[in-house]
């Protein structure tokens, strides 16, 4: 590699620790790096990547990738354009030469296995606030371009969630609500939250914290409550007693309160009475354990859809579908399994001329109205399934 592109990063590295009033540098033991679509960084990140690659680049730390705009299995299905297909494997090609893992999935912390108290790197909020919520990882919320230093430097400012004292948490957020948990109320009311603390640690106390650590499917509903947390805010850690691996007990004295009918607020608020043309499920993308609980829904009620069906999830869960002979039964009840790519960061919302997508993740309502500024219908899984079954 060239010695001036480490310069480069300890340079970028070194400004970022002064401006954020530190001196210090640290080592981390693993990257994950975001912004790596090219709907999201376009020409500009391609030629950064480029450069670097062309430069004999190479990352010092294992370094994983976030989703990109397609699975390369559907790009004809999906109207993906060619001149796009050719730049996001360019991308690709680039990361790979540098010795990136391409998982391409925003779940890392389902395939990483680092012990709590690890300093880490990671881009993608949902997976930030997970590693620093749930697994006691140590990293602030990196951009894009900064992992891709941090990979190549193997260090990044110690400032924020890398110190004890930032890790704190800052507000009680004490939720009255008694029903059981679904994705619905999972999604929205981590966004409630979110707009509610917007920065700091918040403390999750009541049922619903119970209700996380409890569920059999807890992992999953954690998954979306988080993601419409770090979307609605700056939050990148939130303590969940009993799942937050280094929480060591302090109650904060500021106090949040949050009841059903605040709940149902947000609902309102995330969500169109449009009709949908569309459902995506698979933000963040889908275990193999959500993908199952929705199969056996199909299969048992005996489901084929009449709309639309894409549920987004990593190569590696993809896979494990096809060895197991699910991913072509699912393909027959109208089920499209794309892996590496998402709703969001994929261009088929314009491909495919989508005006009303169907979810159950509070992230992707957030960003499709935002970024690709078309109407979103929040639902739980159960009506999202329910929605599939209409011809309307
Ligand atoms: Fe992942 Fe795409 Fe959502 S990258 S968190 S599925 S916006």
């Amino acid at each position: 590699m060239s010695r001036r592109t480490l310069e480069l990063a300890a340079e970028v590295m070194e400004k970022l620790a002064s401006i954020y009033g530190v001196s210090e540098l640290i080592e981390v033991a693993h990257v994950h790096i975001s912004g790596v679509s090219y709907l999201t960084i376009g020409d500009a990140g391609l030629e950064f990547l480029e450069d670097l690659a062309s430069k004999g680049t190479k990352f010092r730390v294992p370094a994983t990738v976030n989703p990109i705009g397609f699975d390369l299995e559907y790009v004809e299905q999906l109207n993906i354009p060619q001149d796009f297909v050719n730049k996001q494997l360019r991308i690709l090609n680039a990361l790979k030469s540098m010795g990136a893992n391409l998982i391409l999935s925003c779940t890392p912390y389902e395939i990483i296995d680092l012990p709590p108290g690890t300093h880490v790197a990671w881009g993608e909020s949902n997976a930030v606030i997970y590693a620093n919520s749930i697994l006691g990882l140590r990293t602030n919320r990196e951009g894009g371009p900064l992992t891709v230093l941090a990979a190549i430097l193997g260090k990044v400012p110690k400032y924020g969630l890398h110190l004890d004292e930032v890790r704190k948490p800052t507000h009680l957020v004490e939720v009255e609500y008694s029903q059981p948990l679904n994705h619905l109320v999972a999604s929205a009311l981590g966004y409630l939250i979110g707009e509610l603390v917007v920065t700091g640690v918040p403390l999750i106390r009541g049922n619903i914290a119970k209700y996380f650590s409890e569920s059999p499917h807890g992992h999953e509903l954690v998954k979306l409550f988080l993601a419409s947390l770090a979307t609605s805010s700056q939050v990148n850690r939130c303590i969940i007693p009993n799942l937050s691996r280094d929480y060591s007990g302090e109650v904060p004295s500021k106090v949040v309160k949050i009841e059903g009918k605040d709940i149902k607020k947000a609902i309102d608020e995330l969500s169109s009475g449009a009709i949908p043309d569309i459902i995506a499920i698979g933000c963040p993308h889908c275990s193999l354990k959500e993908v199952m609980l929705i199969y056996e829904i199909l299969e048992r009620e005996g489901i084929r859809a009449k709309k639309p069906f894409l549920l987004f999830t990593s190569r590696r869960v993809k896979e494990e579908l096809r060895r197991l002979g699910i991913l072509s039964k699912l393909t027959e009840r109208g089920v499209l399994v794309c892996a590496d790519t998402c709703i969001v960061v994929s261009p088929i919302v314009r491909t495919l001329g989508i005006k009303v997508v169907m979810t159950n993740s509070g992230k992707a309502a957030h960003y499709l109205r935002r970024m690709h500024g078309i109407d979103v219908v929040l639902g739980d899984l159960r009506d999202c399934i329910r929605e599939v079954c209409s011809g309307v």
